[in-house]
């Protein structure tokens, strides 16, 4: 059995306290790595780090410099907002780590690019935690389409609604940062159309805004078109100021209009549609996949692999950069109200 490798986590607030709880300790079991520095400029959340990973007082750190500089490790795990990624991933580098970040790889299309180019140089390893798209319900409707069973897909609808209209209630970074829905939120579900659909994003075009009673700076609430390389078109809608919270986290409706079946996810359930002309269509419910762990926790534990020497996973930057390029050309789309090439956006880059 090889031996386990070393990681700092970098970030145990509100997302944090995930890894902590479920990531982190699953690797330990797993035997893949073990946690050997947590790190938040934040006192009062450390403690977490301690009763969850087992870390001693001197294993805690108010800054990631001091913790990479005290402690060896084989990887970083980013887990604070997106603008302090590249410093992150900076640090990372300068110490010959490897990287697991939160997504979106950073705020903007040109950090991303540097945090690309940088990786690529220093010929370390990065992936990216896109949580939602290895989902149990969304690799159940991926596996689907992809099965051939219903023919060739046409186009997906998908909607995403929630009720986090009062200050707060997304986390407080969220109702204070430019184009909060699709930075924290959107860039899942662009890469869940890319998984979909089996193809990247050629054109995006997008309206943003925030309804008067959101309470965020940015843009809440989003009506989008996508057509992907492969001729399949996409329609979204995303907002965090409704009334309800029809389809939230983990509970999504995704419709995925096939040539001879309608696929439809609603909360979590899958069935087929199919019918004639007028008649209502007959419904069959279709199982979701099962194995041992699905979203983050899978994701670490192919990452940890990948470093052991198996295959890159399906997350590494190099795949998610292409996701990266439709959430700021989506952006871009936004605020000048055309439509933008999503891959000549990213030559630009
Ligand atoms: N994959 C998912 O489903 C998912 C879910 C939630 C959040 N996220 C991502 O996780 C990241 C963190 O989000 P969050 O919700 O935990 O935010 P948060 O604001 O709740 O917590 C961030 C933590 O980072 C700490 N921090 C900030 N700057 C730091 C620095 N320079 N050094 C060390 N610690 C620092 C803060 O003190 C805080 O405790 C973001 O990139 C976000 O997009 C991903």
């Amino acid at each position: 059995m090889k031996k386990p490798l070393e990681c700092i986590q970098i970030g145990v607030g509100g997302w944090g306290e995930h890894w902590c709880t479920e990531v982190l300790p699953r690797l330990g079991a797993l035997g893949l790595a073990k946690t050997v520095a947590a790190v938040d400029i934040n006192p009062d959340v450390l403690p977490r780090a301690k009763d969850t990973l087992g870390l001693s007082d001197n294993q805690l750190h108010t800054s990631a410099e001091e913790a990479l500089s005290k402690h060896k490790a084989d990887f970083i795990t980013i887990v604070v907002p997106p603008s302090q990624h590249e410093r992150m991933v900076d640090l990372a580098l300068e110490h010959g780590c490897h990287i697991l970040s939160e997504k979106p790889i950073a705020e903007s299309m040109e950090a991303c690019c540097r945090i690309h180019r940088k990786v690529l140089n220093a010929g370390l390893k990065m992936a990216v935690t896109m949580s939602h798209r290895f989902d149990q319900d969304k690799q159940s409707l991926e596996a689907a389409i992809k099965s051939g069973d219903y023919g060739r897909l046409n186009y997906l609808v998908h909607r995403f609604t929630h009720n986090c209209r009062e200050y707060g209630s997304w986390g407080k970074f969220r109702h204070e940062i430019p184009d909060a829905l699709l930075v924290e939120g959107t860039v899942h579900h662009f890469d869940i159309h890319r998984a979909l659909s089996g193809s990247n994003a050629m054109s995006v075009y997008a309206v943003t805004w925030n309804p008067p009673w959101g309470e965020f700076r940015g843009d809440s609430t989003a009506l989008i078109t996508i057509g992907m390389e492969n001729g399949t078109r996409c329609l979204y809608e995303g907002a965090k100021a409704n009334a309800s919270t029809l389809n939230g986290w983990e509970n999504d409706y995704i419709r995925a209009e096939c040539e001879h079946g309608t696929l439809e996810l609603d909360r979590r359930m899958l069935r087929v549609l199919r019918g004639g002309p007028w008649e209502e269509p007959v419904s069959h419910a279709l199982p979701l996949l099962e194995r041992p762990s699905w979203m983050n926790p899978w994701l670490a534990e192919m990452f940890c692999e990948w470093l052991l020497g198996g295959p890159e996973p399906p997350n590494s930057l190099e795949d998610n950069i292409q996701c990266c390029a439709l959430l700021f050309a989506a952006i871009r789309s936004a605020h000048t109200g055309e439509v933008v090439n999503v891959q000549r956006f990213l030559a630009e880059h």
